[in-house]
C-alpha cells in the first residue's frame, strides 16, 4: 500500500499571505516592467522567486537569537559558529560574512590574478561576476548533459574530466588557481554532482597543484541526491556523505541563505591557514571584524543551529526536496517541459519549448514568469539570456542553452496546497501559452542585469 509522507514539523506560527485579483495583479506587472524581481513582495500570493533568505526558521533558531552575544570582537557566537562549521563541514577556518557574495568576493580577489582561468561546472550569476571582477575569465566545465533540459542523466551537476584537462593544458596549471566547484548546480536546475566525480576532480587538481572550491550552498541537497542515487551510499547518513563531500576539496564558500536556514549570512571556509590569513586581511575591510564579518552575534546564533539542525536527522531533506518532487510530478504528469530529473530547490520550467514561438532574444523565460504572475499571484525568476547578461569582450547577449522559469521552494515555508495550486496555475498559462508576447529592454543595467532590468511587451514578438 501506498503511504504518504509528511514534513517532520509542525506550525507554531503563521504569517498571512494575501490573494490579490486579476486587475491588480496587470497593475503590479506593469510597474514593475515585466520583472518579478520588481514587485512588491505584498502583491504576490506564493512566493517562489527564491529558496535564498527565504527559509522558516525553527523554534530553536529563534530562541538561539537571544543568546546572541553582539561584542564586537570575540563573541561566543562566532567561536559557536567555527565549531558547527569545523563539526558539519569539515573545514578549520571560518571567514563570516554578509552572505555568499561577500565570500564570493573575497575569495576572488585573494587567488585570481588578471588573466587567470577559473574553470566551474556551469556559472552562477554571482560568483561569476566576482571572478571577472577580479580579472579572471569563467570557463564552463560542466557535463554535456547539463545543458539538455531533457536529459535524466541522474548526476548532471558533474565536471567533465576531459573539458577541465583541456583547459589546463590550453592555460598551463598555473594560470588556473582553482576550479570552481558547484554542489547541486543552481543553473543547471538544482543537479548534483556524484561523489565519485568530486573525488576524481579533487584527486586530479591535487596532483597538478590546483585548489578545489566548492561553492557548498547546497551541499546538503547534493547529499541527498548521492544518498538517492549512487551506488554504496544508501545506507550513509546525510551528515556522513555531507562530511565525505566536503572532504574532496580545500575550502568553500556557502551562502547561508540556503540550506543553512537562516534569512541571512554566509561564509568563507578554507582549511590552508595562511589562505584564511589573506581572507581576514580583506574581510575587515570589506565586511566587518574577522569575529562577526558580515553577521550580528544573534545571526551567527541562528546559523550555527541551523547548521546542526540541518543534518540533524536525515528527514529534513528528505521532506524538504520530496516537497520539490510534488510539485515536479504534477507538472510532469500534465505535460508541461521541466528540467529533469527534478531538482533539489526548486522546478524549472523549460520556457524555450513552452513559448517556442518567442525567438530567444525576446525573452521567453522573463515573458512565462510575468504570464504565470499575472494568472495567480505566484512569483517565479528568469534563468535564461537575461540572467546571462552579455559577454564582457563581444558585448554581445549570451545565449545560453537553458531558458528558464525557476519556480524555487522556500524551505519550511509552504505546505503541499501551496504546491497544488502552483501546478494548476503553470498548467493554465501553459494552454493558453501561444497568447503570450515577447518581450523588449527599456532599461538594461550594466552589469547583473536580470535583478533590475525592465522591460516592454513586443506584440506578436
Ligand atoms: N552561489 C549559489 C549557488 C547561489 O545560488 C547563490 C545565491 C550565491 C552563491 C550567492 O549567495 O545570495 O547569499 O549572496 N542564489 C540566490 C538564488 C540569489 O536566488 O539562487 P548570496
Amino acid at each position: 500500500m501506498h503511504r504518504s509522507w509528511a514534513e517532520p514539523w509542525k506550525i507554531k506560527m503563521v504569517e498571512p499571505i494575501t490573494m490579490t485579483t486579476r486587475d491588480e495583479r496587470e497593475r503590479a506587472i506593469h510597474e514593475a516592467g515585466f520583472n518579478t524581481f520588481l514587485l512588491r513582495a505584498r502583491d504576490v500570493y506564493i512566493d517562489l522567486l527564491t529558496d535564498s533568505g527565504t527559509s522558516a526558521m525553527s523554534d530553536r533558531q529563534w530562541s538561539a537569537l537571544m543568546l546572541g552575544d553582539e561584542s564586537y570582537a570575540g563573541a561566543e557566537s562566532f567561536y559557536k559558529l567555527v565549531d558547527a562549521v569545523r563539526d558539519v563541514y569539515g573545514y578549520e577556518e571560518l571567514i563570516p560574512t554578509h552572505q555568499g557574495r561577500g565570500a564570493e568576493h573575497l575569495l576572488s580577489q585573494i587567488l585570481i590574478k588578471p588573466g587567470d582561468v577559473v574553470p566551474g561546472n556551469m556559472y552562477f550569476t554571482t560568483t561569476r561576476f566576482h571572478q571577472e571582477y577580479a580579472g579572471g575569465v569563467f570557463v564552463d566545465v560542466i557535463v554535456d548533459e547539463a545543458h539538455d533540459p531533457s536529459s535524466d542523466f541522474p548526476f548532471k551537476g558533474n565536471i567533465d574530466l576531459g573539458k577541465l584537462r583541456a583547459v589546463v593544458a590550453e592555460y598551463g596549471a598555473d594560470r588556473v588557481p582553482y576550479v570552481s566547484f558547484e554542489t547541486n548546480v543552481n543553473m543547471a536546475g538544482g543537479q548534483p554532482a556524484s561523489m565519485a566525480n568530486l573525488r576524481e576532480v579533487y584527486d586530479y587538481c591535487s596532483a597538478h597543484g590546483i585548489l578545489v572550491m566548492l561553492d557548498a550552498t547546497r551541499a546538503l541537497e547534493n547529499a541527498y541526491f548521492i544518498q538517492q542515487r549512487e551506488a554504496g551510499y544508501g545506507n550513509r547518513s546525510i551528515a556522513d556523505i555531507l562530511g565525505e563531500i566536503t572532504s574532496y576539496s580545500d575550502g568553500a564558500t556557502v551562502s547561508s541563505k540556503k540550506d543553512n536556514l537562516v534569512n541571512i549570512g554566509g561564509f568563507l571556509a578554507v582549511r590552508d591557514p595562511e589562505i584564511a590569513r589573506r581572507a581576514r586581511a580583506l574581510l575587515v575591510a570589506f565586511e566587518g571584524l574577522h569575529t562577526y564579518g558580515g553577521m550580528s552575534g544573534r545571526d551567527m546564533e541562528a546559523l550555527a543551529e541551523g547548521i546542526r539542525e540541518m543534518t540533524a536527522t536525515d528527514d529534513h531533506v528528505r521532506a524538504r526536496v520530496g516537497q520539490v518532487e510534488y510539485l515536479g510530478r504534477k507538472l510532469i504528469d500534465a505535460g508541461i517541459p521541466v528540467v529533469r530529473p527534478i531538482g533539489g530547490h526548486g522546478v524549472f520550467l523549460n520556457a524555450k519549448e513552452i513559448l517556442d514561438h518567442l525567438a530567444q532574444d525576446h525573452f521567453p523565460a522573463q515573458a512565462l514568469a510575468a504570464a504565470i504572475y499575472r494568472d495567480s499571484g505566484v512569483r517565479g525568476m528568469e534563468r535564461g539570456i537575461v540572467s546571462a547578461g552579455r559577454d564582457p569582450e563581444t558585448g554581445e547577449n549570451r545565449h545560453p542553452n537553458l531558458e528558464l522559469v525557476r519556480l524555487t521552494i522556500p524551505r519550511r515555508v509552504y505546505t503541499q496546497s501551496h504546491m497544488d495550486v502552483t501546478a494548476e496555475s503553470v498548467i493554465s498559462v501553459y494552454e493558453h501559452r501561444h497568447e503570450i508576447d515577447g518581450l523588449r529592454f527599456t532599461y538594461e543595467p550594466e552589469s547583473l542585469r536580470f535583478f533590475q532590468a525592465r522591460f516592454e511587451e513586443v506584440a506578436g514578438g
